[in-house]
């Protein structure tokens, strides 16, 4: 069987994904192609929908703006997603359309790879900065993998509110000042607001210069690779977690629904550095 995968957004131009899906293949002697689709952005859904349904496409990623506006064209939203209030990955399974959300297992997963400890540890406390799709897709794969504190910082307290909502673990909502007195409290702090992403490469969240160094910190973004959260963390002797290898695992559960096989990350996190850096 030849697959054919995709992605719909915009702009994509630079997506990362064929890359990925076509090392994927390569390594599960998967035959089939991963092409870009770009629409622009007032695209009606409808029409896209129409298009991938006439190639008949096998399934495919969902990026902005259109993770949410496709929720209505599916036959059926995996619980996860639709907790989430997005999704980025489909399935065509014999014709019926299945919506996926693997951010936050993606996190999970390289997470794991990373810091295996992690999930060993009782109590396991997290802080997550930031409170938009991506922080509430973490939010609900830490659920899932049993950490015991899951607190939420945001300059939108609402936000974070809202997303504590579907939690029975006692979260609290914090303000960024209350969490940067806070970070020794967690084993994990992770960062998921756009503060210091390329061009804005400066800016970091937490201010202050000195970090708790029994703590892990994680930044969810990969443009730069290392932000100034990260070299704050590092120059304070604490252990790093890089934004990149999520990108990578969200892949894999993605190829894992659509061709039930599951790639060998391997090296693969080091070639994709190499890759953002030359960028
Ligand atoms: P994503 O899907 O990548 O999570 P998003 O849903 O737009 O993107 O969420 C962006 C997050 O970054 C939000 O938590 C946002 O805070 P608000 O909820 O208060 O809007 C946060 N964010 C963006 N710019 C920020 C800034 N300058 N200061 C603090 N937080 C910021």
């Amino acid at each position: 069987m030849v697959y054919r995968f995709g992605l719909i957004g915009y702009p994509i131009s630079h997506s990362l994904s064929p890359w990925i899906h076509e090392r994927f293949m390569e390594k599960t002697s998967t035959k089939g192609t991963y092409s870009l689709f770009e629409f622009a952005q007032q695209t009606p859904v409808e029409e896209i929908v129409k298009h991938l349904k006439s190639i008949n496409v096998h399934g495919f990623n969902v990026t902005v703006p259109f993770k949410q506006q496709i929720m209505t064209f599916l036959d059926e939203i995996d619980p996860v997603a639709n907790r989430t209030g997005a999704v980025n990955t489909v399935i065509n399974k014999n014709g019926k359309w299945i919506g996926y959300n693997t951010d936050g297992v993606g996190y999970v997963r390289s997470l794991q790879d990373k810091f295996p400890n992690l999930f060993k540890m009782t109590p396991r406390r997290a802080l997550i900065l930031g409170a938009g799709g991506a922080a509430r897709g973490i939010f609900t794969a830490l659920v899932q993998v049993h950490f015991d504190q899951i607190d939420i910082a945001n300059r939108t307290k609402e936000k974070a509110v809202a997303i504590c909502r579907h939690a029975n673990n006692d979260s609290q909502v914090l303000s960024f000042e209350e969490a940067e007195a806070r970070l020794a409290d967690y084993d994990i702090v992770i960062q998921t607001t756009s503060v210091g992403m390329k061009p804005n490469i400066e800016q970091t969240i937490i201010t202050k210069e000195d970090f708790p160094s029994a703590v892990i910190y994680s930044d969810i973004i990969y443009q730069p690779i290392k932000t100034k959260f990260l070299q704050q963390a590092e120059k304070s002797g604490a252990p790093v977690h890089y934004g990149h290898t999520m990108l990578l695992y969200q892949a894999q559960y993605a190829f894992e629904i659509w061709t039930g096989k599951k790639p060998d990350i391997g090296m693969m996190d080091d070639e994709l550095e190499q890759i953002l850096k030359g960028r």
